[in-house]
């Protein structure tokens, strides 16, 4: 797939940010010249086209736009804010306030804000893909809002371009209370809408009982695993207790460190 960046038809950008997340990104810079995606996409022969904007880059592909948007997780947390709701994911985690968490399957990074809004304390998230590492990572970056207790816990996360197997195997035992994976399910939920752009730039590979025992060797407290409530996973990967809500389609596998 080959992908290069723009600007925006309104500004030739130069910043020293864009060169940052063009290092970050590994992909071309190409100037707009005022041109539509289309035609650059054209004379490039790219698959795809990143816009570098002041709020954060999108990525045009595949008649799709991929770029950081907090929406899911500000539904989460306005829930609890307003209404006292469990969040199912924190739950399952028995996150607390003050404890570390390490999101091994960032995508599009609402479970890791969420975390980071429970926490409020450290959150590293990893991603595989270089590609939708650099536009969360950047997009957090970018993001601004008068609503702190949004914006607070985006800006907190550490985005790492990293395979959590090849991290994990590089901390220290106990170094972070929770673990959590949320890999990209075997079938796919189709009715997720928000990982809908996501499905085409993602690792697909399922998690390996080696990836689990390294995870529970880093966690202090629980590794926890996200899965179709139907899926094999859990049964697969030895994970026997299971945190379901009558009628949801998503279950999370709980694995307490004692
Ligand atoms: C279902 S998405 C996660 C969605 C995320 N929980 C959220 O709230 O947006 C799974 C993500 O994990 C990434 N991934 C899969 N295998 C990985 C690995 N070995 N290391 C790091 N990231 C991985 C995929 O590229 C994908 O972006």
């Amino acid at each position: 797939m080959k992908l290069i960046v723009t600007s925006p038809l309104s500004a030739e950008s130069c910043s020293t940010e864009l060169e940052e997340f063009l290092a970050d990104i590994g992909l071309p810079y190409v100037p707009r010249s005022g041109k539509s995606l289309p035609r650059l996409m054209q004379e490039y022969h790219a698959d795809g086209v990143v816009v570098w904007k002041d709020n954060g880059p999108v990525l045009h592909f595949g008649g799709e736009q991929f770029f950081f948007h907090p929406s899911m997780a500000k539904i989460r947390i306005g829930a609890y804010r307003k209404s006292n709701q469990d969040d199912p994911m924190i739950k399952a985690c028995g996150l607390q306030k003050g404890d570390s968490f390490l999101d091994c399957t960032l995508g599009l990074g609402a479970d890791a804000v969420v975390a980071s809004f429970f926490t409020n304390d450290k959150v590293v998230g990893l991603e595989s893909s270089p590609v939708v590492a650099a536009i969360i990572k950047w997009g957090m970056r970018c993001f601004t809002s008068d609503i702190s207790w949004l914006t607070e816990p985006i800006q907190r996360i550490e985005v790492i371009n990293a395979d959590h197997n090849q991290f994990l195997a590089q901390q220290a035992s106990n170094s972070f209370d929770v673990v959590y994976f949320d890999p990209m399910f075997r079938q796919p939920l189709m009715s997720s809408q928000p990982l809908s752009p996501l499905r085409n730039l993602a690792d697909p590979r399922p998690l390996s009982l080696d990836t689990i025992e390294e995870a529970c060797r880093v966690a202090r407290t629980r590794v926890v695993v996200k899965e179709r409530s139907d899926g094999e996973e859990f049964r697969r990967l030895g994970i026997e207790t299971i945190l379901s809500t009558a009628g949801h389609k998503l279950a999370y596998g709980v694995i307490n460190i004692s």
